[in-house]
Formats: C-alpha cells, sequence, structure tokens
C-alpha cells in the first residue's frame, strides 16, 4: 500500500468535508486535495471568486480558501476522475437519521455511504486508503470493507476512520488547533502503514502527542461517545436550569460553581433552550439503537433520556411564552432572533428554533423571524420539513426581516433562540419603544443584560434563572 500520500480526494463537499479539507490543503501545499460532490450548485459556490459566497459560513474559511484554491486545493463536481487520481480518498458524505423502515427516526442512513464505497470500488485501479470521515455506527468500516473487498480486480484498500470533533463556528480553529486527532485502523502491518500515511499528514501541522491511533472500532465508538457526553452535559444543565427556575437559584451561578470543581470542568454547562446540530441527535440515536440491537436497554435507556430532556427544554420554552403571554398567543406577534443552531453558522439542523416556531404556529402565533447568517430559503425550508402544516400556512404565519429593528416592530414578545453576539449591542430602549405593552423578553441562551432590560420596562425571563 502507497505511504506516500500525494493526491487526496474527499467525496462529500459540506460543513465537515470542506472546511477539513481546506485545512489539510493549507498546511500541506505539496499533497493535491480534491473535494467532490454530487451538488453542482454547491461545488460552483465553493470556486466562487467572490468569497463571501462560499456555501458555508464559518470564521476564518475564507482566508485558508484563498491560500489554498486553485494552488493546491481544488472544487470539482468530476467524482470518478478524482477518485481514480487520489491514494487516499475521505468519505464526508452526510449520514441523516433513516426516516422508512427499520430503525426509522434512530438510525443512520447508510445510503450514501454504501453508494460511495460502490463507486470507489468500480472505479479503483490501484490500491487505496479509504477514510471514514463521517459520523457512523459502530462497524460502518466493516460494511465499507465487505464492498471494497469484492471488486474482483486485486486492487487492496485500507480502511481507516478518522472522526471529526470540529464544533461548527469555530471549525477553522478546531482544525488548526484540535485538542486531538484520532485514526483507527487494522492492526496488521498493512493497516499499521496506512495509519502511518494520515498521521503524516497531520503531523505538517499537529504535535504528535495529539495523534491518537487505535483500533477501528474504538475510533468509531469514540466519536459517538464524544458526542453523547457532551449533549449529555447540556441535558444536565438545562434540567437544572428548571429547578432553578422554580426555586430562585441562577443556573449560572451554580454552572460556574460546579465547573470550578476540576473533575467536572468549566466548559459546556450553558443552559440554553436546546441543543441542536446534524450531531448531537443523530450520534446519539444512533448510540441508542445500537445498544439495544445488542439488547443492552438499560444503556440504550439511559442515553436516549439525554434526547428526551432536550425535547422537553424546547417545548417548555414555547409552551412559557405562551403561558406568559396571558395563555394566548393567537394573533400575536412574536419576534425571533435568531435561527441557526449556534451563534457564528448559517447552520439550521436541529436547531431549537424550528421546534420553539413550531409549537408557536400551533398556537397560531405569527413569528417575525431575524438571523444575521440564515436565508430565508432555509428557513421556510425547516418549517415545511416537518410537516405540521402546510407551506402556504408557513409562509402567511412567518415573516422574516433583514433588520432586527423591522422584526420587533409591534411585537408583543420578543424570543432569543440563538447567542450572535450583535444582539447584545442592540438599542433595546428603541425596540422597546416599538413594541406592544407589556414588552416582554424570553432569553434562550442567557444573553442580555437583565438590569438594563428591566430598566427599560422589559418583562424579561431568562432561562434558569428563578425570581
Ligand atoms: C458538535 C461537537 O462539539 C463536535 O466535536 C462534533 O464534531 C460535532 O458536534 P457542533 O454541533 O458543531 O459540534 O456544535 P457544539 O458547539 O457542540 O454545540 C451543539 C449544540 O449544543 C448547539 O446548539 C449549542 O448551542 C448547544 N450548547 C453547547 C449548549 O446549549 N450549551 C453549551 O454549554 C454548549
Ligand atoms: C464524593 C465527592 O467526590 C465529594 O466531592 C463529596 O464531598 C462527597 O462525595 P467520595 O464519595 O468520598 O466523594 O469519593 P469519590 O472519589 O467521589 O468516589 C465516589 C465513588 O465513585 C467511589 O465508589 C468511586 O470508586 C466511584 N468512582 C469515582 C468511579 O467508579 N469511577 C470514577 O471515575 C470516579
Ligand atoms: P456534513 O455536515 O456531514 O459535512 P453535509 O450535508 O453538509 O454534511 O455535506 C455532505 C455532502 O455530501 C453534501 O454536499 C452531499 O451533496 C454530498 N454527497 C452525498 N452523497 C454523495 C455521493 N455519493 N457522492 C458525492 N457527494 C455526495
Amino acid at each position: 500500500i502507497l505511504t506516500q500520500i500525494k493526491h487526496i480526494c474527499c467525496i462529500g463537499a459540506g460543513y465537515v468535508g470542506g472546511p477539513t479539507m481546506a485545512v489539510i490543503a493549507q498546511k500541506c501545499p505539496n499533497v493535491k486535495v480534491t473535494v467532490v460532490d454530487l451538488n453542482a450548485k454547491r461545488i460552483a459556490a465553493w470556486n466562487h471568486e467572490d468569497l463571501t459566497q462560499l456555501p458555508i459560513y464559518e470564521p476564518g474559511l475564507a482566508e485558508v480558501v484563498k491560500e489554498a484554491r486553485g494552488r493546491n486545493l481544488f472544487f470539482s463536481t468530476e467524482i470518478e476522475k478524482a477518485i481514480d487520481e487520489a491514494q487516499m480518498i475521505f468519505i464526508s458524505v452526510n449520514t441523516p437519521t433513516k426516516t422508512y423502515g427499520a430503525g426509522k427516526g434512530m438510525a443512520a442512513d447508510l445510503k450514501y455511504i454504501e453508494l460511495c464505497a460502490r463507486q470507489i470500488a468500480k472505479i479503483s485501479q490501484d490500491d487505496k486508503i479509504v477514510v471514514e470521515k463521517s459520523t457512523l455506527p459502530v462497524r460502518t468500516a466493516q460494511a465499507i470493507k465487505n464492498i471494497l473487498d469484492h471488486t474482483g480486480n486485486g486492487v487492496k484498500f485500507q480502511i481507516l476512520s478518522n472522526p471529526e470533533f470540529l464544533a461548527e463556528g469555530t471549525a477553522i480553529e478546531d482544525l488548526h488547533s484540535p485538542d486531538r486527532v484520532l485514526i483507527g485502523g487494522d492492526t496488521t502491518i498493512e493497516g499499521h502503514k496506512a495509519i502511518q500515511a494520515l498521521v503524516d499528514i497531520y503531523a505538517h501541522w499537529v504535535p504528535k502527542d495529539r495523534i491518537l491511533t487505535t483500533n477501528v472500532w474504538s475510533s468509531e465508538l469514540s466519536k459517538l461517545t464524544a458526542n453523547a457526553f457532551l449533549a449529555q452535559r447540556v441535558s444536565s444543565i438545562n434540567a437544572m436550569s428548571e429547578l432553578c427556575e422554580k426555586t430562585g437559584a441562577d443556573v449560572n451561578e451554580v454552572a460556574r460553581a460546579i465547573g470550578m470543581d476540576s473533575r467536572i470542568g468549566p466548559k459546556f454547562l450553558k443552559a440554553s433552550v436546546g441543543f441542536g446540530g446534524s450531531c448531537f441527535q443523530k450520534d446519539i440515536l444512533n448510540l441508542v439503537y445500537i445498544a439495544k440491537s445488542y439488547g443492552l436497554h438499560e444503556v440504550a435507556n439511559y442515553w436516549e433520556q439525554v434526547v428526551i430532556m432536550n425535547d422537553h427544554q424546547k417545548r417548555r420554552f414555547a409552551y412559557n411564552i405562551v403561558k406568559t403571554l396571558y395563555n394566548t398567543v393567537s394573533g400575536k406577534k412574536i419576534a425571533f432572533l435568531g435561527w441557526a443552531f449556534k451563534k457564528d453558522t448559517n447552520d439550521t439542523r436541529e436547531s431549537a428554533a424550528i421546534y420553539v416556531a413550531d409549537d408557536l404556529l400551533n398556537e397560531q402565533a405569527l413569528l417575525a423571524v431575524y438571523d444575521p447568517k440564515v436565508s430565508d430559503e432555509q428557513i421556510y425550508s425547516d418549517l415545511d420539513y416537518l410537516n405540521s402544516r402546510s407551506s402556504e400556512d408557513n409562509a402567511t404565519s412567518v415573516t422574516i426581516y433583514n433588520s432586527p429593528y423591522d422584526a420587533c416592530k409591534g411585537a408583543h414578545a420578543i424570543a432569543v433562540l440563538t447567542e450572535w453576539d450583535e444582539f447584545k449591542e442592540y438599542d433595546w430602549l428603541k425596540l422597546y419603544n416599538d413594541m406592544q405593552k407589556p414588552a416582554f423578553v424570553f432569553d434562550g441562551r442567557g444573553i442580555l443584560d437583565k438590569e438594563l432590560l428591566e430598566s427599560i420596562g422589559f418583562v424579561y425571563y431568562k432561562i434558569g434563572e428563578g425570581s
């Protein structure tokens, strides 16, 4: 097997594949990196001369693309050509939760992965290292291997698992200085050579002691476990936020107090309207599904509770708005500040805002949405995807604004769904003057200045803070 990698191909130009390959290309100028995707529109956007038109928004990404694109970083729809040329192929396609059949709503849908494996098998004429980058259930590498080992043309494949730990909004920072890079591979000599080839790529910029190598199963399971633990911290602090509201404690004070215990640590203890993003829920449901498939029902129930708590947190936020507005929001304008699942990204997958909006629309509210980065089409498509009502009804009840001041004009309440920094800088007096009275603010991220808002006259509700 080849150990000197001259050409890398990545299948899938999404939130993971795009930034990861951009950084590999930036740091390894002697390696040609080609990112391919079926979606021609997306590839065109990656190739757009105007770097503000890249298909995903990530701080620092445009600079990296600018440096490497055209030099040794290429975006293309010529999938077969790129596979053929490459010695190392990353699979970075999406693996949504299945929406049909066995494991519906729980298991990962691996059809895109399988399609990739079959395409690689069909095209390859020389030995290749295939790297799974997408988040996958444990034992997916084996499935890929089974497909690749039956090409019948003597080509040999090594399968590596190299899970991505980058978080959106900080992707470039996370890629430039990762806490660790994890590479899982076969324990054979050939397997070790393949692992070493990928270690050599990362060693261009990542200190050696941060590159961990394991067997394939450990690597795959570590990814699911890391996300499950992170999500569990958020659900744990969110569970406490409800108790704090009832008892008069302040969840931020509780978080600070427990976070100073070095065994607990201060990060990932921010109470919120619920976690979102493409990974947490999907990975936990995946873990639950795998545990159940082995008959481990206590393990499955333990982790499923993290998702149940998260659903509850979103629902109770919406319900609290209804209850506070005198038990009806019918015909009332409610302004949403933020739609993305977290700040500094235009990604909305599983964003809490979608579910809070859905609940309020069921109560016949009129929503006015402002998000600095999310497109109008994305917001409507997120709501339509839920199938709770017709898209005509969504279009009538939801209006999207380019200015927060317009969104909030005449509103009965403002709900903060994403923690965008700019929300803190608004002229809150001006917002107040243009609203219905009493004017309510429901701060689902706990980012606003309570004293200031109350002194202006707002009725202010902050997640996790009892009165
Ligand atoms: C996550 C993992 O962090 C990353 O390692 C993995 O590769 C992919 O999944 P991501 O989903 O991009 O990354 O963002 P993350 O920062 O983990 O936030 C996930 C969700 O949890 C967001 O909705 C965020 O707002 C929420 N969150 C996070 C909280 O509500 N409170 C916190 O303290 C932290
Ligand atoms: C605990 C808290 O740590 C301490 O802060 C509090 O004041 C009292 O309760 P303690 O019960 O004395 O202290 O011991 P601790 O070290 O926390 O262990 C508790 C149990 O957890 C033990 O049975 C220990 O074996 C077990 N444990 C701990 C594990 O099984 N795995 C671990 O990783 C850590
Ligand atoms: P992630 O967050 O995992 O990166 P995305 O949905 O943002 O997920 O990106 C995955 C990309 O993979 C999409 O752009 C999709 O078009 C692409 N894709 C899926 N299947 C294939 C395939 N068989 N060949 C090429 N690209 C694919």
